[in-house]
């Protein structure tokens, strides 16, 4: 039976600030913004956007009256929960009207976390072929101001439906993990900005990344030739292309052409977003699916997942007829498109709008949030959710 991703869809905050406009005002070169690191634009998160209206935004896009009835298992995947008892999945359960019927977690590991969803999902199915599952990977990547991590945030929600014969990628069932306790990036309960240790975080990326391919090479017995493109966890997306370039050159010159082509179109949403950390990973698959022109039914992904701490593993999938079909760019480019530029000091201020942890009530203005789904505030130390429209 096949079993994978059905559908799959992403949301962002209205709100983005230039790279190069961050480079001039942090005393650096563009250059090391736009080429060093990748990115082009990061987008800024305001308080009326946590990981769960994230979230909501991301799934309201691909939820139908048909796939609500057979939806039995949501899987919130963050390392940004709201609660350290209580699920984002619950919440999202009733902001989408989903039924009762459901069971609803989350589950967390960094950036591997998505990647953890995907997995039991399709064990899930496996054993439950009437069902689907429903994956959201929602975070708010944050560093702080004019440190080196700074040019990395960013944020947003990916949203996945996974069921038996998947219109857009039937997962193969080989893959290779790794899992070793080493403190490259981390977020002390007490924190709201990670701890990261960056040039290392970077090498044991790429260490990461090798060993868990080489594994795949020898359990599979394939190699860079049997794959059309490959898709990488991008916390910003030099750090997937330092990756690809580790592996080059055990391809020929026209295999080399062919995965530096896709990695491009995998790499188009991520450099206008940033990091959403668990996300990343799926906004780049979905970048890779929404903008390839080459791509085609039956050829082969390889997909790296990367959670600092540090979970890896690599897998593939095999993209099915008429994915293009499945798919809705217009939307999501009409997104990217009504986003509005902020300039950097307002960046900070919202960076700094930090909602209160001493249980005070707080009410925000929502009048500039264009979002379906918003946080309004905090009452009696409950999390105010509103559906806008
Ligand atoms: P830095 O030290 O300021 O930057 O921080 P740098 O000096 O290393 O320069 C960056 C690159 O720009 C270098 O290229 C420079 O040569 C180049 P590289 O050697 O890397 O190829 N450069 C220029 N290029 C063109 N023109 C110029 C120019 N100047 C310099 N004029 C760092 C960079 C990534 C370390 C920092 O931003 C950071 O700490 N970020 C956060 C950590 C991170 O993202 N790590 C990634 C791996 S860990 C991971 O993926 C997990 C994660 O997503 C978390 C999770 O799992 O939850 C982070």
């Amino acid at each position: 039976m096949k079993i994978g991703i059905d559908q799959i869809s992403f949301h962002t905050s209205h709100y983005f600030v230039d790279m190069a406009e961050l480079a001039h005002a942090r005393n650096e070169d563009p250059n090391k913004y736009l080429i060093g690191i990748g990115q082009k634009k990061m987008a800024v998160i305001p308080p009326t956007q946590d990981s769960v209206t994230l979230a909501a935004n991301a799934a309201a896009k691909i939820l139908t009256p048909e796939n609500r009835q057979q939806i039995d298992t949501v899987i919130f995947a963050s390392e940004s929960g709201i609660d350290q008892s209580k699920s984002g999945a619950v919440y999202l359960q009733s902001l989408l009207d989903l039924p009762r019927q459901v069971r609803a977690f989350e589950v967390k590991q960094a950036c591997y976390s998505a990647t953890a969803a995907l997995q039991l999902a399709r064990g899930y199915i496996a054993l439950h072929p009437d069902k689907k599952v429903l994956i959201t990977a929602s975070d708010i990547a944050r560093y702080g101001i004019g440190n080196a991590g700074e040019p990395t945030q960013g944020g947003g929600a990916v949203a996945m439906i996974i069921s038996k014969d998947p219109r857009i990628l039937a997962l193969e069932e080989d893959s290779t993990v790794l899992t070793e306790n080493i403190m490259d990036f981390w977020r002390p309960n007490y924190a709201t900005e990670a701890k990261v240790d960056g040039h290392y975080s970077g090498h044991m990326y790429v260490d990461f990344f090798n060993e868990v391919f080489d594994a795949y090479r020898e359990q599979s017995g394939m190699t860079l030739a049997n794959f059309a493109a490959l898709a990488f966890h991008l916390p910003y997306t030099k750090m997937g292309l330092k990756a690809l370039r580790s592996i080059l050159p055990q391809a020929t010159e026209a295999d080399q052409q062919r995965l530096s082509a896709n990695f491009e179109d995998s790499r188009q949403y991520n450099q206008i977003v940033g990091n959403l950390y668990t996300g990343s990973l799926y906004l780049s698959l979905l970048s890779l699916l929404e903008n390839t022109t080459t791509l085609k039914a039956g050829d082969r992904l390889g997909l790296f997942s990367y959670g600092s701490g540090a979970v890896s593993e690599f897998f593939s999938g095999i993209l099915q007829a008429n994915f293009k079909q499945a798919l809705f760019p217009e939307q999501h480019q009409k997104m990217f498109a009504a986003r509005k530029q902020v300039d950097v000091p307002t960046y900070e201020k919202i960076f700094q709008q930090q909602l209160p942890i001493d249980g005070s009530t707080v009410e925000l203005d929502l009048s500039h949030d264009p979002a379906p789904y918003v946080l309004a505030g905090i009452k009696a130390h409950q999390r105010q959710y509103r559906k806008q429209y």
